[in-house]
């Protein structure tokens, strides 16, 4: 299994104690977007906490879609991609998503030109959406990892 409980704990904690930029020794932040915040954890896992009301009553938050993606999608072959490995904590109702960390690099905006076309096959097989550049890593056979995503 993917991540611990104990160290999802955490990462939940220090964020909504506002630590992010703050944090203790093997814990970084490699990532932000517009929902949430990505710390890479001192076990390399990558936990991603949701921002504290964003959240609307009754309203699927982006790690609970992400999940439910993974689950329906992740045992899938596609050709020159693939879903990162994905696990959910719920702590107090709120889900903490581990994620394998993934090495790769963003494409530029000249590179993604080349990956948009199994970008989109995957977003039309799949219901998958927003493959942009910020949400995928191209590794070192040229696959690209997609590194966010929901349904
Ligand atoms: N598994 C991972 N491996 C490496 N880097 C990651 C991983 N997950 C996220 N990141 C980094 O963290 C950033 C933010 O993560 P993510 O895209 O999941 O946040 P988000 O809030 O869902 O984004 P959005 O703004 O697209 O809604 C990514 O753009 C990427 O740079
Ligand atoms: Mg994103």
């Amino acid at each position: 299994m993917l991540g611990t409980l104990e160290n999802a704990t955490k990462a939940l904690d220090f964020v909504r104690k506002g630590l992010q930029y703050n944090l203790p020794n093997g814990w970084n932040v490699i990532g932000e977007g517009s929902a949430r915040i990505a710390l890479l954890g001192p076990d390399s896992v990558v936990y991603k906490v949701e921002y504290d009301g964003f959240v609307y009553e009754g309203e699927e938050s982006q790690c609970e879609s992400e999940y439910r993606a993974w689950k329906k999608f992740g045992h899938m072959s596609f050709v020159g991609a693939r879903l990162a490995e994905c696990n959910q904590f719920v702590i107090d109702n709120t889900p903490v998503n581990a994620m394998e960390y993934v090495m790769g690099e963003r494409p530029d905006y000249k590179e993604m030109a080349k990956y948009r076309d199994r970008t989109r096959e995957i977003e039309y097989q799949t219901g998958i959406c927003d493959l942009h550049r910020h949400n995928i890593l191209i590794v070192d056979n040229d696959d690209i990892v997609i590194i966010d995503y929901g349904l």
